[in-house]
């Protein structure tokens, strides 16, 4: 989808549709009551006659409306209050998204983005109606015999502000919404593909790929003889039972001063997770082949970050493999060594995802890190803990916390802190290794993050448990792109901050 930022008379906008906004009970928004005064109360007796009330979720199509130059006007329903909140103004963009595919205008002007909403400014409204447009038109139809979806969709948005002196703010949430649009996109992409097609190795061609149209990014991809000898025997530990050949994929963007310390990203890159010997239940299966996005958001925040010439360092690091069974694969009770030196006792092959990340996060020692993120889709109990809308945020440094917080309310892709006290480490400990990759029933999510937590000790070091946010399970089962919008919006903080 093209998008464009303007500003102008709603009645002298020639386009296939005029999107404005009807308040309860039956009151228009200016720009719908400059629409009606054109029109001849037009809208006014429409509402008057009850086919709307202005209540959100409801919206009215009406052709050849008198005195515009639009084929339609779509009046969307924005609810009572005059200043509305973030929920409130992004499910209305969604509903007028929603409601203009299901006509046949094939571009559209926009005046939603002009509500006032709560302590929110026109940067904030710009990106958001973008990233919600893009979010709710995406397909995936790579698996489809038939590739083209609805030919009558929406090919060019514009945005209205409300004058002239907001354009140069409008473009800037242009540009920043369209790298974080496109990022979410390639995650999405990236996660949704089957395991069969998106293995290790396929997400090391990924990210190979994105040096060749991103000249800013270099790739390195560390393959199992390289592993073994830098002794990532946790990680191998995981592969042993697969054929796919694991993957180290180390992703670095360069756009900061030289001297300067990189943020490290982390992401887990399990492409199909079925447990392992503690092998997995069959209902709904299907969906651990998600169990990579956080490689994929990883790798989705580091383009944005390349495509905005970020004045920063990112480093991405990737461990890559299945978790299968097999002759080879590891035992409950088998007992391996980190890179760290640290021995682990696996006490269950499904607690994967924490035996791969340690390894990376000592990896992440060599970069002289300012922060490192770990991003991961880790434990069912975030799932029954946070449910699907916020990610789970553990971390050893309250400040890098506190921006990432941030960072997940500004963005709307927020995570919510668990506490990692000392007093939850003893779940883990263990009689013939250094301490056990399980901590038992409780606190699954916190006795994860504590594993992780003993790898963290030279940096600040933030955890994302994404596994209820990044894909939505059932019928319309997809990836989210989750959490790209946060860790961009952490980056893009970071460089307001410096
Ligand atoms: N990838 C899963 C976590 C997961 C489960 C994400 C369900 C989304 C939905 C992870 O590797 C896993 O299997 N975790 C186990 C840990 C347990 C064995 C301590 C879990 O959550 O059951
Ligand atoms: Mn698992
Ligand atoms: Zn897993």
């Amino acid at each position: 989808m093209d998008f464009s930022i303007k500003s102008g008379n709603p009645e002298k906008q020639r386009t296939g549709c005029l999107i404005v906004g009807a308040m309860e009970t039956r009151k228009l928004t200016a720009p719908a009551k400059a629409i009606d005064d054109c029109a001849g109360k037009h809208l006014s007796n429409m509402l008057r006659r009850g086919d709307m009330d202005g209540k959100t979720g409801q919206s009215l199509l009406l052709h050849n409306v008198p005195g515009t130059l639009a084929d339609r006007v779509l009046l969307i329903g924005c609810g009572r209050e005059r200043e509305i909140t973030d929920r409130q103004y992004r499910s209305i963009i969604e509903n007028g998204m929603r409601a203009i595919s299901a006509t046949g205008a094939s571009d559209a002007v926009n005046y939603l983005p002009e509500l006032n909403v709560k302590g929110r400014d026109h940067y904030w409204k710009l990106r958001q109606a973008l990233e919600i447009a893009n979010h709710v038109s995406y397909e995936f139809r790579e698996f489809k015999s038939r590739k083209k979806g609805t030919d009558r969709s929406l090919r060019r948005l514009t945005l209205m502000v409300p004058s002239r002196r907001e354009l140069p703010v409008g473009e800037q949430a242009m540009r920043d919404g369209l790298a974080i649009s496109r990022a979410v996109k390639a995650t999405r992409d990236l996660a949704n593909r089957p395991a069969n097609v998106c293995t290790p190795t396929h997400l090391a061609h990924h990210a190979q790929g994105l040096t060749r149209t991103h000249r800013n990014l270099r790739c390195k991809v560390l393959d199992r003889p390289a592993l073994e000898k830098l002794g990532m025997h946790s990680f191998l530990s995981v592969s042993q039972g697969s054929q796919e050949p694991p993957k180290l994929i180390v992703l670095e963007y360069h756009g900061g001063k030289r001297g300067g310390k990189p943020v490290v990203l982390v992401g887990k890159g399990v492409t199909f997770d079925t447990g392992g010997i503690s092998i997995k239940p069959a209902q709904a299966m299907d969906e651990m082949k998600f169990d990579m996005c956080g490689a994929a958001s990883v790798m989705g925040a580091i383009s944005a970050a390349a495509d905005l010439k970020l004045p920063l360092d990112v480093v991405g690091i990737i461990p890559a493999t299945e978790n299968m069974p097999g002759g080879r694969a590891t035992k409950p009770g088998d007992i391996v060594t980190s890179m760290s030196g640290q021995t682990i006792e696996v006490l269950n092959t499904d607690a994967e995802g924490r035996l791969i990340l340690c390894d990376a996060l000592t990896y992440a020692e060599r970069f002289n890190p300012a922060a490192v993120i770990d991003v991961a889709t880790l434990t069912g109990a975030c799932v029954v803990a946070l449910g699907h809308h916020a990610s789970g945020l553990l971390a050893n440094h309250s400040p890098l916390a506190r921006s990432l917080l941030d960072a997940g309310e500004s963005s709307a892709d927020r995570a919510w802190q668990l506490p990692l006290w000392d007093e939850y480490q003893k779940q883990i400990d263990s009689p013939f290794a250094d301490f056990a990759n399980v901590g038992g029933r409780d606190a699954g999510t916190i006795t994860a993050a504590c594993f992780l937590s003993r790898f963290a000790g030279k940096y600040h070091w933030a955890h994302l448990d994404i596994a209820g946010t990044a894909w939505i399970s059932g019928k319309n089962k997809g990836a989210t792109g989750r959490p790209v919008p946060l860790l961009v919006q952490y980056l893009l903080d970071q460089c307001a901050a410096a």
